[in-house]
């Protein structure tokens, strides 16, 4: 089959589906100008996850910590949103139920306009106090040492889920049940490693849903999948939506 063939059949099970979910991941930010993380140049071939992004790698060294998310979020301050999120807004206008579900946490789907929606992974944008577990949004591209909270004056941590950490349990359970009940599930720029983010596209598929898959390159997930789109999401996601 070419590729025009696969972005029809993409059409075809979209246009059909009684309800859509969505799974998105970094290389939907690429795009964008946000870094993955796996791949060439992805974050983690140049930084160690264990000693930046795990609860015991804050607890050692808290400053240093911050000194990664804040040089994250000087990266991508002025990232905008790419067609490919702008896609995704116009798929969420035609369809109910929707529900898109994203790992990442750059807030670029917020930004393009996306509202039925839930973050897995949390946002680079917030923090949140150890002390009285208030979340605060917080835009600073630039932090100093370790910043404190307004309200107790509590250490803050940045507000995303770290490696050996749970997910939060009333989000997932939304994700695992938009995955087990839609008619369309489609999985875009992720390497599908990460559990139990991954999962949600075996468990959408072992429910009966149609599986579309958008990324340049092979995932474990694409056996999975009924259709395979080979290719950038930002000029895909834009042909199997209009
Ligand atoms: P990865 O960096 O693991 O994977 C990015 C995927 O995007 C790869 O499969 C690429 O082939 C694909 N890709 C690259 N450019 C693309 C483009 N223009 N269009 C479409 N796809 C493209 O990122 P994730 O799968 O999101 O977790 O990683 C999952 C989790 O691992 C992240 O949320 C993060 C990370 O460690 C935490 O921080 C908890």
């Amino acid at each position: 089959m070419s590729l025009e063939d696969d972005i029809e059949k993409a059409r075809a099970i979209l246009r059909g589906a009684r309800s859509i979910a969505v799974l998105t991941g970094a290389g939907i930010s690429a795009e964008s100008g946000v870094p993955t993380f796996r791949g060439a140049e992805g974050l983690w071939k140049h930084f160690r996850p264990e000693e930046l992004a795990t609860p015991y790698a804050f607890a050692r060294d808290p400053a240093l910590v911050w000194e990664w998310y804040g040089w994250r979020r000087l990266r991508i301050k002025d990232a905008r949103p790419n067609p490919g999120h702008y896609a995704l807004v116009t798929l969420e206008q035609r369809c109910e139920p929707f529900l898109l579900i994203t790992q990442n946490v750059d807030d670029l789907h917020k930004v393009a306009g996306s509202r039925r929606m839930v973050r897995l992974h949390g946002s680079l944008w917030e923090s949140r106090c150890l002390g009285c577990g208030e979340v605060f949004e917080d835009r600073a591209a630039a932090v100093e040492g370790v910043p404190r909270c307004a309200k107790c004056q509590g250490m803050l941590r940045p507000n995303v889920v770290w490696f050996g950490e749970n997910l939060d349990e009333e989000i997932l359970d939304q994700a695992s049940n938009a995955a087990a009940t839609c008619g369309a599930f489609l999985v875009v720029g992720t390497s599908g490693v990460v559990q139990p983010a991954a999962s949600l596209a075996l468990i959408a598929s072992r429910h009966g849903a149609r599986v579309i898959e958008v990324n340049p390159d092979e995932t474990p997930l694409s056996h999975a999948c009924d259709v395979a789109l080979r290719g950038s999401s930002g000029s895909l996601l834009p042909r199997i939506v209009s």
